[in-house]
């Protein structure tokens, strides 16, 4: 078998009649169907893309033949730590930031986490209406991220704008793409040079004082290190969850009995939540790169080529799962991978639960019955999928 290309730049809506605008799911199907190991040649990458579960799970299985050292084009000067590095130097970094993420941490943040969330629903509770994404999803994991990170609140807003420049670049060209990621990759760099100074001259209580006292095997980091640790908590703390929450309202917004049983029975949130999680994975993919020449499903790889793992695809490929185009809340076993899997599983894992767990308790409590807008259709965003127009309405006292 060889790979099949697409051509160059993905329309919005494909010769397949497909919208990439809006759920992904049968996209998905129509590439496992059709073209599990496909060569892509777009403004994000060139090189081949799997939609297989089986074959995803090899290339994250697998770091030695798929490496995550240069797999990243996010406006870095050098590799993110710990994304871009591979074993057995990447354990050295985990062993150091895995206790700031672990769920006794975690847990003593739920209490500031779900006072935010209240605070922020109430104050949209009263009028019916909001744009879910701009009233809740920003704000909430953003303020508890940057609290806890040591970055400025009140510049929460200058700080989305950054990540967006990075994640959702508003250019057409890939060639300008680059050049606005590499920019807007130099303003994060300032922003954390400037914090990591004045915690040179006095620590405080916050994860960049800690790392900047850190040792990985006796050995303190040095400033940069410091920095490229920063540079990756910066995108990966700032929207991921926004994203994930999104996706989440935007399907119970168009599933009455799914919300239904999220209020009537909110111990259920966190066994709903993986589900959605399943179902939506709003971190579509990720990217490796090929260090030797390999195959996949019968498809040679070229030693150097970049490997895109359609996540999502995986974790509704139906060769794998049972059922797997219904949205079960009752899913017995739930082993997606929407949090990545091998080495570099998702390191925000506990904490991106807590925040979601939280939020959907807390909405679900004072908005118990929410629709779309009408006339409004969700727009889901590539890449990290969220919904920037998440416009909902409920009637106060239903
Ligand atoms: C629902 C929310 C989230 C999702 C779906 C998600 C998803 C992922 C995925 C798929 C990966 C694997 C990347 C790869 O294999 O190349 C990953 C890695 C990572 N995530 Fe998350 N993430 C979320 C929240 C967070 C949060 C809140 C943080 C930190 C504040 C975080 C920090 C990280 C870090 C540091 C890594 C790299 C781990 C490593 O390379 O060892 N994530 N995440």
């Amino acid at each position: 078998m060889t790979a099949q290309s697409t051509g160059t730049k993905p329309p919005a809506e494909t010769s397949t009649g497909l919208d990439i605008a809006g759920p992904p799911q049968e996209m998905y199907r129509f590439l496992r169907d059709h073209m599990p190991v496909m060569a892509v040649e777009h403004e994000m990458m060139t090189g081949t893309s799997v939609a297989l579960h089986d074959d995803v799970v090899t290339v994250l299985q697998n770091p030695q033949i798929f490496s995550s050292d240069g797999a990243a084009e996010i406006g870095q000067v050098r590799p993110l730590i710990p994304l871009e590095i591979d074993p057995p130097e990447h354990a050295k970094y985990r062993k150091l930031l895995d206790p700031l993420f672990a769920p006794r941490r975690v847990a003593l943040l739920e209490p500031s986490t779900r006072a935010l969330a209240a605070s922020l629903i109430d104050a949209v509770v009263d009028q019916g209406h909001c744009n879910f994404h701009e009233a809740i999803a920003e704000p909430l994991p953003s303020q508890v991220f940057l609290t806890m990170f040591g970055l400025p609140v009140e510049r929460t807003a200058e700080f989305i704008e950054l990540k967006d420049g990075i994640i959702r670049p508003p250019v057409d060209s890939s060639a300008e793409a680059r050049e606005f990621r590499m920019a807007t990759g130099r303003r994060i760099y300032a922003v954390l040079q400037e914090a990591v100074d004045q915690r040179l001259e006095t620590r405080r209580d916050d994860f960049l004082s800690q790392f900047l006292d850190a040792k990985v095997e006796g050995t303190q980091l040095t400033v940069d290190e410091v920095l490229d640790i920063g540079y990756l908590f910066f995108l990966a703390g700032l929207d991921t969850v926004t994203a994930s929450l999104d996706c989440m309202l935007a399907h119970l917004a168009q599933n009455p009995e799914h919300q239904r049983r999220l209020v009537e029975q909110p111990e259920d949130i966190g066994a709903a939540m993986e589900e959605f999680l399943r179902w939506e994975t709003p971190v579509a993919g990720v990217v490796r790169v090929a260090v030797q020449d390999t195959e996949l499903s019968g498809c040679p790889i070229k030693a150097g080529s970049k490997v895109s793992v359609n996540l999502g695809s995986a974790n509704t490929d139906e060769r794998f799962w049972d059922n797997a185009d219904t949205v079960d809340l009752d899913r017995a076993v739930n082993k997606h991978i929407a949090f990545g899997g091998g080495v570099h599983r998702c390191l925000g894992s506990h904490l991106a639960r807590m925040e979601m767990r939280v939020c959907l308790d807390e909405w679900h409590k004072r908005v118990p019955c929410y629709e779309l807008k009408p006339g409004t259709t969700p727009h889901y965003t590539m890449g990290l999928r969220s919904v920037e127009n998440l416009q909902l309405v409920w009637h106060n006292g239903s």
